[in-house]
């Protein structure tokens, strides 16, 4: 089968069994997780289906499910000893694997553990199992959905250890399946490597011709901002055991808004919390100059979701049809110190 009739293969076995309604979830999450997909460069296809497959074991009762796992010898989690229903993802993994013929382990991996998550959990593991809770079907918004959402753009592994953190602590899990404990204990040594390693990186003051070549590299200096009165400059950058791997160039107006012309990140450091860390920087200093606002632009919108997960308001947007240019104007106020 190819692409077209595995997903209307997929919509028809939700609808033939009158699941019309966890199939408008299942479209929920697959919104989400192509959403994902593109701000962390992962196969859209593979994305889609796994997204739409998710929950596809609905058509089974709890009961029936906990007996196909028995027949096939599957080993049960006590949790799902207790409560059938959470064997919903490893049969949705069966259905997967012996209706739909599926076999790519990408697929196939993200769908068995999209409530769990667990341990070693990949890049599209975590995709569909955030985009799956950021889908939220049921009444109210729950008080962890919009951190939630704020982190997945920043970073997957901060996003799935929040949620999971958060289940913990607030004892909102029913009873803790083994995966999501070993999910939750492999992320949070992930996060303290991460934090080693981030805290090896060192902010810098950029000279002169760092400055130029960074916005030689980007082409994306703004000269109508040098008509202004400059009242002072952050030029600063992130060095990585000596070798620099981010920079910034702004500049702040008589009016104390601060104009950012230029931010760099290198391609390796990119969504692992490299530009937040400079643009952080760049908050502190600009309160501590004296500045009120912080205005920046972007031409892309990943960089649109970065800067509203950071707190930036979009104010503006210049699209040019002919060329395709399209450009973002964000403002944050700040406090001056
Ligand atoms: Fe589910
Ligand atoms: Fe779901």
């Amino acid at each position: 089968m190819d692409t077209a009739d595995i997903t209307a293969a997929i919509r028809n076995t939700y609808l033939a069994h009158s699941k019309a309604k966890t199939l408008e979830h299942a479209e929920q999450v697959t919104q989400t997780a192509l959403w994902l997909a593109d701000l962390y460069h992962l196969d859209p296809v593979k994305v889609k289906t796994a997204a739409l497959l998710h929950d596809i074991s609905v058509i089974m009762t709890p009961l029936e499910m906990y007996e196909l796992a028995q027949k096939r010898g599957m080993s049960l989690d006590p949790a799902e000893e207790k409560y059938h229903f959470l064997l919903h993802q490893r049969i949705s993994r069966l259905i997967a694997e012996e209706q739909f013929h599926l076999s790519d382990p990408a697929i196939l991996s993200a769908v068995e553990c999209h409530t769990t998550l667990k341990k070693s959990a990949g890049a599209y593991d975590k995709v569909i199992f955030i985009a799956d809770k950021i889908s939220w079907d049921r009444e109210g918004v729950p008080p962890w959905y919009d951190e939630l959402k704020r982190l997945a753009a920043v970073s997957l592994d901060e996003a799935c250890y929040f949620y999971i953190r958060y289940q913990f602590d607030h004892n909102l899990l029913l009873m803790p399946h083994q995966w999501i404990a070993e999910a939750c204990e492999d992320l949070k040594s992930t996060m303290c490597r991460k934090h080693k390693e981030n805290k090896q990186m060192k902010i810098v003051n950029l000279n002169k011709e760092q400055v130029e070549d960074i916005e030689e590299s980007l082409s994306a200096f703004d000269e109508t901002y040098i008509t202004y009165k400059m009242e002072g400059c952050i030029q600063i950058g992130i060095e990585d055991n000596g070798k620099l791997i981010a920079g910034l160039d702004a500049c702040m107006t008589a009016f104390k808004i601060l104009y950012v012309s230029t931010v760099f990140v290198d391609a390796d450091y990119r969504r692992k919390g490299v530009g937040a860390m400079l643009i952080r920087e760049m908050e502190k200093r600009a309160a501590e100059m004296g500045a009120n606002t912080i205005r920046l632009d972007t031409f892309s919108w990943q960089g649109r979701e970065f800067y509203e997960a950071l707190g930036y308001e979009a104010v503006g947007h210049y699209e040019n049809t002919e060329d395709g240019y399209e450009e973002f104007f964000f403002l944050k106020r700040i406090k001056p110190c």
